[in-house]
């Protein structure tokens, strides 16, 4: 297996891909009934060598006893709550905020299991309180408005109702934030944004320490035939070599644009949960570490101002997604959000003049000059 120490040198130093779909049976492991299957290497669907080295990776990164890699966020999330429907009884509550194709699988496989709350928290809080709830599933720090819920009390809430509650640590990565550590029962996240970061791969990932969770969700996954490949686990792996330096960079250079974009009055509202006028700055405190994330909103109080300004940049480039090392700026109103309701996504912060920045690896001085003289 690579990684062992053979002690007589011609180790790579960097993770072989291992692309073969079949491995040989070790006979004598078959001949007494084969291994767990959840650990077995035979088949590239069930299990690979290089994602199950990413796994091991990401599972010590969030303080789980297990990790299992999917091919994209969406997949990780949609098996999660496939199983939820399929093998486990009771509601599911999923935060408000969550990513809207979260909350549109959510919906979709759930039905009138399905519950949506918060923010504000007290409502997310009462709705998770509720007799018959087995799942509650939130975001560290939600989209596009940052919003941090108060995971400590959370997690009480449902080791009371014996209810698991899942958190998509997407946008903290963790680097940022551990779930785990602060109760939940399971982390998901998009490998797509943070881990891999670099724009050129999706992966997904459910981490864990139940070890009945971990064979139910392997089921899961193997029948789904949604398992990471192993040159996007190689990807994965290589963005793993870089994570602890780029989430700090980001987080200080987003909180210095998020500073700037407040003190220059340019944009009507700034979200990022390291200003004071953050309505979770208090609760972001006390999740995060070592920074607020790279990814900040601003309201520039119409359709036409936020365009213009999307047409305008020249280092930021127009772009959905989030996390990697091109900054890129999005619209959410007409892209992510687009098809909630208008009341929904008023209700949510998502206005016509809504802008969200992921950093990426840039410089404050790069970001700042690209949006004053875009905002100019
Ligand atoms: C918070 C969050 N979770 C999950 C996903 C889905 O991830 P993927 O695009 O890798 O399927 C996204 C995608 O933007 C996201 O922002």
């Amino acid at each position: 297996m690579w990684g062992s120490t053979r002690g007589s040198g011609g180790d790579p130093v960097v993770p072989p891909v291992s692309v073969s779909v079949a491995y040989t049976y070790d006979l004598e492991a078959l001949a007494s009934g084969g291994p767990r299957e959840e650990a077995e290497v035979k088949y590239s669907r069930e299990n690979n060598p290089t994602t199950m080295l990413l796994e091991g990776r990401l599972a010590g990164l969030e303080g789980a006893r297990w990790g299992l890699a999917f091919n994209s966020g969406m997949a990780a999330i949609t098996a999660l709550l496939l199983y939820w429907r399929l093998g486990r009884g009771g509601r599911v509550v999923v935060e408000r905020l969550s990513y809207g194709s979260t909350r549109a699988a959510a919906s979709w496989i759930l039905g009138d299991r399905l519950a949506v709350a918060g923010p504000p928290w007290d409502e997310l809080l009462h709705e998770a309180d509720k007799p018959g709830v087995g799942l509650v599933l939130v975001e560290t720090m939600g989209n596009p408005t940052l919003r941090v819920p108060p995971l400590r009390d959370l997690a009480r809430v449902c080791l009371e109702r014996d209810c698991v509650l899942a958190v998509d640590n997407t946008m903290a990565s963790p680097v940022l934030a551990r779930p785990l550590d602060l109760g939940a029962g399971l982390v998901v996240e998009s490998l797509t944004k943070y881990i891999i970061g670099s724009n050129d791969a999706l992966g997904g990932l459910i981490a864990g320490a139940d070890g009945i969770l971990h064979v139910a969700l392997w089921r899961a996954r193997r029948l789904l035939g949604s398992i990471l490949q192993p040159r996007e686990a190689y990807q994965a792996l290589k963005g793993l070599e870089t994570l602890s330096l780029r989430v700090p960079h980001a987080s200080r250079t987003a909180l210095e644009v998020a500073r700037w974009l407040e003190e220059s009055g340019l944009a009507e509202r700034v979200y990022y949960p390291g200003l004071e006028s953050h309505p979770d700055h208090h609760i972001a405190r006390r999740i995060l570490r070592g920074g607020y994330g790279g990814v900040v909103s601003f309201d520039l109080g119409s359709r036409e101002r936020a365009l213009a300004l999307l047409s305008r940049l020249r280092r930021i480039r127009p772009a959905s997604s989030f996390g990697a090392t091109q900054p890129l700026a999005s619209y959410p109103y007409a892209s992510s959000h687009r098809n909630l309701p208008e009341e929904e996504r008023e209700r949510l912060g998502v206005t016509p003049g809504l802008v969200r920045l992921s950093v990426g690896v840039a410089t404050p001085e790069e970001i700042i000059g690209d949006l004053e003289a875009a905002l100019s």
